[in-house]
C-alpha cells in the first residue's frame, strides 16, 4: 500500500476521523474515502456521523454545511481555496429586492451557496431533492437562487408555481453543449443520455434521465443499456465504472472538469489530519441563521 495512504489511515484511527468525499473529487481521494456521495447524501450524513473529526473532500459550501449541521465536530476542508464560484453568484441586496417586489415569495437556495447567503433563504435544496421540496412549499412565488438552470428544470415540472430566476450558473456544466451531446449520440446511437440539471435547458431536454450525481449513478446501474453519454463532471466516472464494469460511458468532447474539486489531494488530506488545520469555521450568528433553511431542507426531503 502507498505510504501516504498508510499515513492517512493511521491518522484516521488515532484521531477518530472519517473522510467524506463528493463524486467529483479525484479518484485517489474517492479510493480512500469512508463515504462518497452527492451533496444531499453528504449533508445528511454530516448530521449522523459519530466521529471527532470530519475530513470533507469537496468544496467550501459542502464543508460549511457540514459544520453548520454538526457544530460540535471538527470539520476539515483539506484545501481552503477549493470553492464553488456559483456559491457567490447572488447577494443579499438582490434577495431583499425580490422580497420587496413579491411579498409572498419563498427564497429557495441551492446548497451550492455560501453560508452568508443561506442566512437569507427560506429553504435550501440540492439537485436530488429540489423538486420534492419546492412542490411541498405553500408559496406560489419562488425565487430560485443562485443556479438558473436547476431553477428552470424544477420550474418546468411545477407549472402551478411562479418562478423568479437568478442568472447564476456552473461553468463546468454550461461548457456541455447540446451540439456536443448530439454529436456523441450520432456516434453511439444506442446510448442513453444522463444529464445533471445544472446543464443548460437544451442539454436537459435531450436527457433520457435528469438528476443529481447519485441519481445518474443509480439510473446507469439499473438500466439495461450498455452505453451512456454522461453530462456532468468527469469525477463521477470512478463510481460509474466501479458499479458497472461492463458498461461504457462517454463524456462530451471537451472534458468537463471542476478544478476546485480537483484541488483536494492525498498530501493535503494527510497534512490537514496530521496538523488538524484547515478547520472550517462559521460564526454563531451565521450558523444560527443558515441552520434554519438547511434543517428545513432535511425535514422536507424526508
Ligand atoms: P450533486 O448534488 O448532484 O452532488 O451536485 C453537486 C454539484 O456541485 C454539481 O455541480
Ligand atoms: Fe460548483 Fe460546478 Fe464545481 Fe459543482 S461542478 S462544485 S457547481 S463549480
Amino acid at each position: 500500500m502507498n505510504q501516504l495512504i498508510k499515513e492517512i489511515q493511521t491518522l484516521k484511527q488515532e484521531k477518530n476521523a472519517v473522510i467524506l468525499a463528493h463524486y467529483y473529487v479525484d479518484d485517489s481521494i474517492q479510493e480512500i474515502a469512508d463515504y462518497i456521495g452527492d451533496s444531499y447524501y453528504l449533508s445528511k450524513l454530516a448530521t449522523e456521523i459519530d466521529a471527532d473529526i470530519i475530513v470533507f473532500c469537496g468544496v467550501s459550501f459542502m464543508g460549511e454545511s457540514a459544520k453548520i449541521l454538526n457544530p460540535k465536530k471538527v470539520v476539515l476542508l483539506p484545501e481552503e481555496h477549493a470553492d464553488c464560484p456559483m456559491a457567490h453568484m447572488v447577494n443579499k441586496e438582490k434577495i431583499e429586492m425580490i422580497r420587496r417586489e413579491y411579498p409572498d415569495t419563498a427564497v429557495v437556495c441551492y446548497i451550492n451557496s455560501t453560508a452568508e447567503l443561506k442566512m437569507y433563504a427560506d429553504v435550501c435544496v440540492t439537485s436530488a431533492n429540489a423538486l420534492k421540496i419546492v412542490k411541498a412549499l405553500p408559496n406560489k412565488n419562488i425565487f430560485f437562487i443562485p443556479d438558473e438552470h436547476l431553477g428552470r428544470f424544477i420550474a418546468s415540472k411545477l407549472p402551478e408555481k411562479y418562478f423568479i430566476f437568478h442568472d447564476g450558473f456552473c461553468h463546468v456544466h454550461t461548457s456541455i453543449t447540446a451540439k456536443k451531446v448530439l454529436e456523441l449520440k450520432k456516434k453511439y446511437p444506442d446510448s442513453e443520455i444522463l444529464v445533471h440539471p445544472e446543464c443548460p435547458s437544451d442539454v436537459v431536454e435531450l436527457g433520457n434521465y435528469v438528476g443529481s450525481t447519485s441519481g445518474i449513478i443509480e439510473y446507469a446501474t439499473k438500466s439495461e443499456s450498455k452505453e451512456f453519454i454522461i453530462c456532468t463532471e468527469m469525477g463521477i466516472l470512478y463510481e460509474l465504472q466501479k458499479k458497472n464494469p461492463n458498461k461504457t460511458f462517454y463524456f462530451p468532447s471537451e472534458h468537463p472538469i471542476c478544478v476546485n474539486m480537483k484541488k483536494i489531494t492525498l498530501e493535503k488530506v494527510r497534512d490537514a489530519l496530521w496538523k488538524e488545520e484547515k478547520k472550517v469555521e462559521v460564526s454563531d450568528e451565521i450558523r444560527e441563521a443558515a441552520l434554519k433553511p438547511l434543517n428545513r431542507m432535511l425535514e422536507l426531503a424526508k
